[in-house]
């Protein structure tokens, strides 16, 4: 099904089309900006987004970036109504053929907690647990307290 499907590298036109689907998968949360990451991936010279076409609509996307060690995947998404046809592999395949051109003999990629059904999509894919846990800090002083509450608001909305 997804072989009538084709990956290409975003657009400026693509992003409002991007950033919907990456809502619908519920990929967004409220203390990331899709549009301002999709900007510093693009301007950055070491990260893409790659979108998926079928005719004039998007179905999926991915972000892929690097820092010369790692690869890393963000924001992978396929449409509800395009799942379970080989796209979510494709992209992935997408994401690692891009990270080996640039030499980059390995990837990572973020798993969040509430979305743990998709490990075994992953697991399938051949990617494994690092056994490692994931710190984080943001750097922008101005942002600090308003992500601390952003989050903990998250947190506590979500299902028990
Ligand atoms: C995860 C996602 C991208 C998978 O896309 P997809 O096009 O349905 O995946 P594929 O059809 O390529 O599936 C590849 C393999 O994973 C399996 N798989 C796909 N989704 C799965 C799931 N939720 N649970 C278990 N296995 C799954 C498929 O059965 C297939 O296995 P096979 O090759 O042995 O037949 C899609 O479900 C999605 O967009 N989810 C919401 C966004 C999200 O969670 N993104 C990841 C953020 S970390």
């Amino acid at each position: 099904m997804s072989d009538a499907i084709t990956l290409a590298p975003i657009t400026d036109g693509d992003i409002p089309a991007v950033v919907d689907l990456w809502a619908r998968c519920g990929l967004i949360r409220p203390w990331n900006d899709p549009i301002e990451d999709i900007r510093i991936a693009r301007d950055s010279g070491h990260g893409t987004v790659v979108v998926a076409r079928a005719g004039e609509g998007i179905v999926g996307a991915v972000m892929i970036g690097h820092d010369g060690h790692r690869g890393a995947v963000y924001y992978l998404a396929v449409d509800p109504e395009a799942r379970l046809g080989g796209l979510g592999r494709r992209l992935v395949g997408e994401a690692e053929a891009w990270c080996r051109a640039r030499g980059v003999p390995k990837i990572n990629l973020l798993v969040r907690k509430e979305n743990a059904g998709v490990l075994a999509f992953y697991e399938a894919l051949g990617f494994a647990d690092t056994h490692s846990v994931c710190l984080y800090r943001t750097l922008d002083p101005d942002k600090v307290e308003r992500e601390k509450a952003q989050k903990a608001a998250w947190a506590a909305n979500l299902p028990r």
